[in-house]
């Protein structure tokens, strides 16, 4: 009988052959623990999902060799964000000269911090030359690895600690990001709108995880012809910069609570412009054709999404659109390995920061349902190179 870890070895040496066979014919360079390594492997999407295949293999493997408890005590020492918070917090990257090198005596001179302290952290890191050049050349990254350290990893300690304080979990006000943060603000985002470098850099990490997204191209907004489209929740533009780039015919109004628009020092600019408007609140825009939430509801509890939906209903006409772009989550064990992961983990940490979640299809017709039955539900896209697909709803009165 063969063992349950042959699959995942056939599967990771098939496609490892795969890959170097690609990288060979196309002139790439082959992935490396170096510094000067490829940070991007520029593959095919077949190849890539050829390559997100392997690491699905690889980590089964891992899991089924080390087996539950190894698995289990990995975690006891896990702290990978430790060596990066210090890379970034003490600018470990802008003391290495370009092409050249410097001694962890050199690099722990100018914060004056202990040599070895930072020569073992740095080690944890397995050297951390390719962590080090990343953060020196990618700013976007430095934001996130701020963010990921303050935002996620912080809020995450106190989530047990949450639910036996709040066992409801249902309000966003009885948070573990808030127990965390020691703040007795009303929600996570009134929480970072106090400090407007941290709005700033929550707003610029938000268009990390739309790259490789392009909404602009997976909808037809050529078929809405000259058309007001609302962007609701749309932070600095992003996504509406895209769309009114392509789609000079549309007038495209981004709405996002007041002192965010102000920390994010936002700008009116050709078709898009900006309105203070807090979702809450009737929709002051009436008679739009499109009304657009992307990565909204999942900051919010059912009974919060159920109101945003209704704070639309003065504004909608008969076969106004209501277009949701956030993820599905499939029923469990259905996605690989590694993309369930990551689909989880942002689940879990909507409920540190909101009490709030991803939700699978039928979860998403309930809200839908409980808001208005006149929402009708059309349809739903799924968008190339992301989690998220958009849910397609037209007023239906
Ligand atoms: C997760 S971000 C998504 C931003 C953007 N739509 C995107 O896809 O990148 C959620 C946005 O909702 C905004 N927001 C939170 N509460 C709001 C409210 N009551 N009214 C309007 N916008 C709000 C936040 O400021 C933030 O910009």
């Amino acid at each position: 009988m063969s063992s349950r870890s042959t699959t995942p070895a056939a599967n990771i040496t098939d496609g490892v052959n795969v890959l170097n066979t690609y990288l060979a014919e196309n002139d790439l360079p082959h992935p490396s623990f170096d510094a000067n390594g490829p940070a991007d492997l520029q593959l095919s999407s077949e190849v890539e999902d050829t390559v997100l295949s392997v690491l699905n293999s690889t980590l089964e493997l891992c899991d089924l060799l080390r087996g539950p408890k190894e698995s289990m005590l990995e975690w006891f020492f896990w702290r990978p964000w430790v060596v990066y918070d210090v890379i970034r917090r003490f600018s470990i990257a802008a003391k290495i000269p370009v092409d050249g090198e410097a001694s962890y005596a050199d690099l722990a001179v100018a914060p004056g911090i202990n040599e070895d302290a930072l020569t073992r952290i740095l080690r944890y890191g397995l050297d951390s030359s390719s962590a080090i050049k990343l953060l020196a050349e990618d700013a976007l990254l430095n934001d996130m690895v701020q963010q990921a350290r303050e935002d996620c990893m912080a809020s995450s300690l106190a989530q047990a600690d949450a639910l036996e304080k709040w066992p409801a979990a249902d309000e966003p006000s009885e948070v573990t990001y808030l127990l965390g943060e020691n703040s007795t603000q009303t929600g996570f985002f009134a929480h970072i709108a106090q400090d407007p470098e941290r709005a700033e850099r929550f707003a610029r990490s938000m268009s990390h995880h739309s790259k490789g997204e392009n909404i602009a191209e997976d909808y037809d907004w050529g078929s809405l012809g000259s058309a007001t489209i609302v962007d609701i929740g749309g932070s600095t533009g992003e996504v509406a910069f895209k769309i009114a780039n392509q789609y000079p015919n549309l007038k495209v109004i981004v709405q996002d609570l007041p002192e965010y628009l102000k920390a994010a020092k936002v700008k009116d600019l050709g078709n898009v412009s900006f309105m203070a408007h807090d979702f809450f609140k009737d929709q002051p825009v009436a008679g739009a054709s499109v009304y657009y939430l992307r990565w909204v509801f999942h900051d919010w509890h059912d009974k919060y999404g159920v109101k945003i939906l209704r704070a639309l209903i003065p504004a909608l006409r008969p076969g106004t659109k209501v277009l949701i772009v956030q993820a599905i989550v499939p029923p469990f064990g259905v996605l690989p390995n590694l993309v369930e992961r990551r689909l989880r983990g942002f689940d879990t940490a909507m409920l540190a920061f909101m009490n709030a979640k991803e939700r699978t299809l039928d979860e998403w017709k309930n809200m839908i349902r409980t808001a208005d039955a006149r929402f009708q539900f059309e349809q739903v896209i799924p968008l190339k190179n992301s989690l998220l697909s958009v849910i397609e709803l037209v007023w239906a009165p």
